[in-house]
């Protein structure tokens, strides 16, 4: 074909690659991470997350309400629980008043129309830093699974609009959905990790929430029996339908970049909104690489950014949202 066909000829300036340009990153694509901590005026660094901060309720109002200016629309709570309010069955999670309940409320006094999403696992909560009860070394699935149920219910009447359940206990989307409707929460939607694989890159969040498995005898030092090996492919098909066909509204892959094969094998398969978590090893690696001037921070981020929406997600958890935002704004 060629000369006829020319492919440089739709790359010759930034006016016609903008005008066939596939994909575009908008404030819309993203779901923004927070972390909640207990006191008055806190706003912590997170050691291994550098510019990424653990907010209490009242700078959390002000962070909500930047988000929002910015167009940032979607939150995700996770709560860092201090560790007298820590044991095995993840008591605190059920408070009524507890932190997740209060940091729900105050996202939505503050910014009713804002969509709150919460996390919903044991591991803040869990004196061994397992995202299940442990019995003889064994994290139990259906007992988690319940306790899961009832942490949700306590979301959504706080005012929760979804739950994202992180766990990958076996069956508990069924279980959660099944709650919620008995309650009365028809439209608080689930937002399923389908696809979380057991990876090395959770390592900056479990610093940030203090969350890491305990090392002590009889409790698994990794959470390799409930995430999902990363070696697999059709188990992430496997678990992803299984979690649509309990009743999830919208699936997830986590983490993100290495795992974009899997993020366009699963949009290729299923109807419903896919989401992709950018974790928080991946946003370490960045500001590392970029602290040491090795790498041009903006442009990898929207590379990677672009990348994974190209992947087919829909909405893009991620810790780089605002600075993104601010750089395409
Ligand atoms: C807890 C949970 C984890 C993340 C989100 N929810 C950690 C884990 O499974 O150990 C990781 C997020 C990140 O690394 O940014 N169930």
């Amino acid at each position: 074909m060629y000369p006829l066909r020319r492919n440089r000829r739709l790359r010759t300036n930034e006016a016609i690659r903008s005008l066939v340009r596939e994909t575009i990153i908008t404030p819309n694509d993203f779901l923004v991470p927070l972390f909640v901590v207990e006191g008055k005026g806190v706003k912590e660094e997170i050691a291994s997350m550098p510019n990424y901060y653990r907010y209490s309720l009242d700078l959390l109002e002000k962070e909500v309400k930047e988000l929002w200016k910015l167009g940032l629309k979607s939150v995700l709570l996770f709560v860092k629980v201090p560790g007298n309010l820590k044991d095995n069955k993840g008591t605190e999670a059920l408070n009524p008043n507890g932190l997740m309940q209060r940091a729900i409320k105050t996202v939505k006094n503050v910014c009713p129309d804002m969509l709150v999403m919460t996390d919903v696992a044991l591991d803040p909560y869990s004196s061994y830093g397992h995202d299940g009860i442990i019995e003889n070394g064994i994290i139990l699935n259906d007992e988690t699974a319940d306790i899961l149920a009832e942490m949700s219910v306590s979301h959504a009447k706080a005012g929760a609009n979804f739950v994202a359940p992180s766990d990958m206990m076996d069956g508990r989307i069924l279980t959660i959905r099944e709650a919620l409707e008995d309650e009365g929460f028809i439209d608080t939607g689930i937002m399923s990790y389908s696809a979380k694989y057991a990876s090395a890159f959770y390592g900056p969040f479990r610093d940030a929430l203090d969350s890491a498995p305990v090392n002590m005898k009889n409790i698994p030092k990794d959470k390799k029996t409930y995430q999902m090996d990363y070696a697999n492919r059709f188990e992430a098909i496997r678990e992803t339908e299984m979690d649509i066909d309990e009743g999830a509204d919208i699936v997830m892959v986590k983490p993100g970049l290495c795992y974009l094969d899997i993020v366009r094998e699963i949009k290729n398969e299923v109807d419903v909104p896919v989401a992709v978590y950018q974790v928080s090893g991946e946003y370490a690696m960045l500001k590392a690489a970029a602290e040491k001037g090795w790498l041009d921070h903006d442009a990898v981020m929207m590379e990677q950014i672009t990348a994974i929406k190209r992947a087919g997600a829909d909405v893009i958890a991620s810790y780089f949202a605002k600075d993104v935002v601010k750089l395409i704004s």
